[in-house]
């Protein structure tokens, strides 16, 4: 559905985006990486707001850079820096929205106010919404299209944990009939709702893989173990500690590790992070 071909992106010297191939289909794909690693340009070059300096964008065997209006019609867009008119109620944001996109249907705008739960809130100007009613609100204007393909740059950033777990519903409800590409750097984020993870490091994609694959791998590799203070030293200095915390007199660890990494220590049902840092070091320490 969506082909990425060895895509470049410069600007000056920098390079954003560095050789990337991808072929994506439906679900939802988490795009993580570190600030800067190229998630926004890779995304932009996407929603063909940059054009790559090298490599081909194909969407349904159409080369959108050379056609950009190939996916234009067919795309939702939720941008990292995504602002509301404050002064425009919901209804009217939308409203304003649809009239540039060409979309009559007012029952549009009710259902996908409904959709994103703020029916309620639909007469009420922007100004007073928190930041998670702003994104529903703003996922809400990328959907108005019906979009074959949903780009999601950092929606979750500066949600309480409850929007958070709200619009991840969403996201996962939109991912059963859809593409919906989501950036994120919090990998809890995309847990249990990303049927694929394409990571970046320094526009690079590093690593693109399935989170079950990732939780098999991790099996047996991530351990916990309860230490003192002169215990972990000692520890710290040979394996990759994952977490610390503090009871008590003792350090409860978690610890990825291709052994048994001290006496006591029991294997520990890796979170889909862990299971990404542990696949980290174990890839880097093949390298060396
Ligand atoms: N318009 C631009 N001009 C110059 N450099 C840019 C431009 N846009 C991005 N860059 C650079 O390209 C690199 C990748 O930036 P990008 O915004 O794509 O990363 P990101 O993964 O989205 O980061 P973040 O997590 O902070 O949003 C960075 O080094 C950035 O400074
Ligand atoms: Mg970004």
């Amino acid at each position: 559905m969506l082909e990425l071909e060895n895509v470049v992106k410069r600007f000056g010297r920098v390079t954003a985006v560095d050789g990337v191939s991808l072929q994506l289909r439906s679900g939802v794909v988490g795009l993580i990486g570190h600030n800067g690693a190229g998630k926004t340009t890779l995304m932009q070059m996407i929603a063909t707001l940059v054009r790559p300096s090298a490599g081909s964008i194909r969407f349904q065997g159409q080369d959108i850079v050379a056609r950009p209006d190939a996916i234009r019609r067919r795309l939702g867009y939720l941008p990292q820096d995504f602002g509301v008119y404050p002064n425009l109620s919901a209804r009217e944001f939308m409203q304003y929205f649809a009239a540039l996109k060409g979309v009559r249907d007012p029952a549009r705008i009710r259902h996908l106010l409904e959709l994103v739960n703020l029916h309620e809130h639909a007469e009420r100007p922007a100004a007073g919404f928190s930041g998670g009613m702003r994104r529903r609100l703003g996922i809400a204007q990328a959907l108005l299209n019906d979009p074959d393909i949903l780009v999601v740059d950092e929606p979750t950033a500066g949600l309480d944990p409850e929007e958070r777990v709200r619009f991840r519903n969403l996201l996962a409800e939109l991912g059963l009939h859809k593409l919906v590409i989501m950036s994120t750097h919090i990998v809890s984020d995309v847990e249990s709702i990303a049927s694929e993870l394409a990571i970046m490091k320094g526009g690079r994609l590093i690593d693109c893989v399935q989170p079950e694959t990732l939780l098999a791998q991790a099996r047996g590799q991530v351990w916990q173990a309860s230490v003192d203070a002169a215990e972990y030293e000692a520890l710290r200095a040979r394996v990759h500690v994952l977490q610390t915390q503090r009871l008590g007199a003792q350090l409860q660890l978690r610890i990825a590790h291709p052994e048994q990494p001290c006496a006591g220590a029991a294997p520990a049902e890796p979170s889909l992070e862990e299971a990404l840092m542990a696949r980290r070091y174990a890839l880097a320490e093949q390298a060396a």
